[in-house]
């Protein structure tokens, strides 16, 4: 059996060599990085495909890596990465650039989207943003209509962004009179009185 898959074996590594060095060189390639349409895109010189090379991105801050193989695909969606933050690059076969590592963008509020989440008596505020980043928070009377500046843990540049929270949802009472009469407990006293919902929560 050893015998036999012997040969196999050392055809794959060939095979293996012979890619690496596929620009007809066994010097090292040169890449660019940059993000575009919400993806960091990779461009190799020599008009080599990215989709040859196995890329992984250390976060210098806490060494957890993003790998283009086998668990991310071309493009690499920023989803992935945080924003404000350095990546050491590697590439595989090798490939170099003039700094090493990747530098990602400040958070912009156009990142960043907010849904109101109702589960019971439970409300809450979610931002979800176009990078590895998001955070929820609940709404009660106290905080309901104020402004709020949300930040991430994940973001060193701090970047604050604000809102308005809405309010937390009504308890609302029905009287058994015509026409019908809606009646709300505890409004939150931050919200305008003129403040009126429709069927989706919205004001
Ligand atoms: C690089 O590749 C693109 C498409 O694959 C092609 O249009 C272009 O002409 C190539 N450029 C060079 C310098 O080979
Ligand atoms: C990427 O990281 C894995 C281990 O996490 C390692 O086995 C692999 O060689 C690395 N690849 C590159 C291109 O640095
Ligand atoms: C925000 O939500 C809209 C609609 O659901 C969506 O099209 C958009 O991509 C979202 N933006 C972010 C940053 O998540
Ligand atoms: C956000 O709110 C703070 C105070 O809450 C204010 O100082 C700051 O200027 C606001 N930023 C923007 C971009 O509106």
């Amino acid at each position: 059996m050893a015998k036999f898959l012997g040969p196999i074996f050392l055809f794959l590594v060939l095979a293996g060599l012979v890619l690496c060095t596929a620009d007809g060189t066994s010097r090292p390639g040169s890449y660019t990085l940059w993000e575009e349409s919400d993806t960091v895109k990779v461009k190799i010189d020599k008009n080599d495909s990215a989709e040859k090379y196995k890329i992984n991105f250390t976060d210098t801050s806490d060494g957890s890596t993003i790998k283009t193989w086998p668990e991310e695909s071309f493009p690499i969606s920023i989803k992935s990465f945080k924003p404000c933050h350095s990546y050491t690059v590697t590439f595989d076969p090798p490939c170099k650039s003039t700094t090493g590592f990747y530098k990602t963008r400040e958070l912009f509020e156009s990142d960043v989207n907010h849904t109101l989440k109702i589960t019971g008596a439970k409300v809450q505020v979610c931002f979800e943003t176009k990078w590895d980043l998001s955070k929820c928070i609940d709404i009660d009377i106290s905080n309901s209509c104020t402004d709020y500046s949300v930040t991430f843990k994940g973001d060193p540049c701090k970047k604050s962004i604000n809102f308005t929270l809405p309010p937390v949802k009504p308890v609302i009472s029905y009287t058994n009179e015509f026409p019908t009469e809606l009646r709300w407990d505890k409004k939150p006293s931050n919200c305008p009185k003129d403040l009126t919902y429709n069927c989706n929560g919205k004001h």
